[in-house]
């Protein structure tokens, strides 16, 4: 089965045309996921001219391939991140992220966007062959920030009510694309404008005029919001505290009922997440992720998938047919926020990044707190999301992380994993040496080849194959290349290099 998300048949803003000329507006938005729209409903709602850009269709990035649990809770655990940031910074990031979830509720609401939106409880549950006092150290830390919290043996999966776990009331889900798809119609009739299949080149900033420039126009704002899902415009420090990681979702339909309407994630590394989307009569589709590693660095999905289906059967009882499979990547910082607010060494350039298995609640707080930092008023999350903070206590997972670049370099010293571009099958993408060069060799159905050099046009880490989604992947700091050198997700901004056959 092909990649395509349960969400990916609605088309947000599918008329926007490209970018041409030269136009101006208060805040030009560069990303048009759900950071990108939601400081776009933002800013229009308070008076402010927008326009938002895309290098692709609108939305067609990460948004769209969520598995949208709306959990405000730190996923990588409240108990490390409190290790790393202290109780106070702690209790405000979950204080931010329930407020994103708020702020989704009000909107849907108030904009009257049938989006599945509802309310319902979350549990963390103790993993196989995982210590229960994971769940005790996580229910204390939970405590100390002054979140409801209740704590329980038994989730309604088939072998565990013996597992420890704890409940979380008033979390939340979608369907992420109903909604982003109803806030961008309202934008539109507030005079918010979308461009698409106009990729930014540089963001730079001169006299208080910001200019947004793609190759067949420009933007002149006061203001920019850089909302690339991995930022473009800071082109080194903030990748240095982020890592990507694949991770990958698998749907399969269930009777209405056969199962509780709740979020459910366990204390495995990396965990297991489920949710349930309402389907046609009387069905639901069960949404089972997990399996993540960092990008780049297994080229093995349908094994993954096997694992996740095989974990899903024996848990779950009643699963029907698989509907749907796809993977994504999520960026997980050092120190488990994303990074929002004005971009260092910037006066008018804002940057929203979120992190790891929240990053739709980021994307919601994000453009709150970019909104709020425009206007120039003062709030209380701008330190908790600084971009340029240095968080001395994620000493540790700063080394691990970047010993990936340190590795990719590495790389190119290393054989190619074909030795010849005749090895090539029809359908496959490989990595060949021709003398001191790396090729990225790709050759389609039809047997034309597609060669590029491997280097990423980011800061030049060594770029992988990915078969399931055909596309190359560079595991230093998310950058993902079409098979034709097309940066798909950012940092990266330049097109591969050509490599003549
Ligand atoms: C499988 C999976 C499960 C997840 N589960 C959850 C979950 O349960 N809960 C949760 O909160 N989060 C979850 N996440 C994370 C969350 O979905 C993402 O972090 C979030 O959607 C990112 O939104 P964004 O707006 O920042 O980025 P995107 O949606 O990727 O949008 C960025 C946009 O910027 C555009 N862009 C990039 N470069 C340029 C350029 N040079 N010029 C113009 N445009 C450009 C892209 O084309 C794209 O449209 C999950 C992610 C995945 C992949
Ligand atoms: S994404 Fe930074 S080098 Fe590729």
């Amino acid at each position: 089965m092909a990649s395509k998300s349960l969400w990916m048949d609605i088309q947000v803003s599918a008329d926007a045309p490209q970018l041409e000329g030269i136009a101006e507006c208060d805040v030009a938005i560069i990303g048009s996921g759900i950071a990108g729209i939601s400081t776009a409903y933002e800013l229009c709602k308070r008076g402010l001219s927008v326009m938002v850009v895309d290098r692709g269709r609108i939305c067609g990035g990460m948004t769209s391939r969520t598995s949208a649990h709306l959990a405000p809770l730190c996923d990588d655990l409240v108990s490390e991140m409190t290790k790393v940031r202290g109780r106070e910074a702690s209790k405000l990031f979950w204080e931010s992220q329930a407020a994103a979830v708020d702020r989704i509720e009000e909107i849907q609401k108030d904009e009257r966007i049938d989006c599945d939106f509802r309310r319902l409880d979350g549990y963390l549950f103790q993993g196989r062959d995982m210590p229960s006092e994971t769940i005790d150290q996580e229910m204390d830390a939970v405590r100390e920030v002054g979140a409801p919290v209740h704590r329980l043996v038994g989730v309604p999966f088939n072998g565990c009510a013996d597992r420890h776990a704890l409940r979380y009331p008033r979390q939340a889900t979608f369907h992420p694309l109903k909604y982003i798809a109803g806030v961008a119609k309202a934008c539109g009739h507030s005079g918010v404008t979308f461009f698409s299949e106009s990729p930014v080149e540089e963001v730079s900033e001169d006299n208080g005029i910001v200019t947004v420039k793609t190759a067949r126009g420009s933007i002149r704002a006061r203001h920019a919001v850089v909302a690339t899902n991995s930022s473009i415009s800071d082109r080194f420090a903030i990748h240095t505290k982020t890592a990507p990681y694949r991770t990958y979702v698998i749907t399969f339909e269930i009777k209405r009922g056969a199962l509780p309407d709740a979020l459910y994630w366990d204390t495995e590394d990396p965990y297991h997440y489920v949710r349930l989307q309402p389907g046609p009569t009387n069905s639901d589709y069960v949404l089972v992720g997990g399996e993540d590693h960092k990008s780049g660095e297994a080229n093995d999905a349908d094994e993954r998938f096997k694992k996740l289906e095989t974990w899903a059967r024996n848990l779950i009882s009643g699963l029907g047919t698989e509907t749907h499979r796809w993977s994504g990547q999520v960026l997980d910082t050092i120190d488990y926020a994303g990074f929002i607010g004005r971009d260092t060494g910037s006066k008018n350039i804002y940057v929203a990044m979120g992190d790891s298995g929240q990053g739709l609640s980021h994307g919601v707080a994000g453009a709150m707190l970019n909104t709020a930092l425009i206007l120039g008023e003062d709030h209380p999350w701008t330190d908790l999301y600084a971009p340029g903070r240095i968080p001395l206590k994620a000493a540790k997972n700063f080394v691990t992380e970047n010993a990936t670049a340190l590795k990719s370099f590495a790389e190119y010293v290393a054989p190619g994993e074909l030795g010849s571009l005749d090895d090539l099958k029809r359908g496959q993408g490989a990595i060949v040496r021709r003398g001191l060069e790396k090729i990225a060799a790709y050759r389609d159905d039809s047997g034309a080849l597609y060669l590029y050099s491997a280097s990423c046009t980011h800061i030049g880490c060594h770029l992988h194959w990915n078969s399931f989604e055909t596309c190359w992947d560079c595991p230093c700091h998310g950058s993902i290349f079409d098979v034709g050198g097309q940066p798909i997700n950012a940092p990266a901004i330049g097109h591969l290099h050509k490599v003549e056959g």
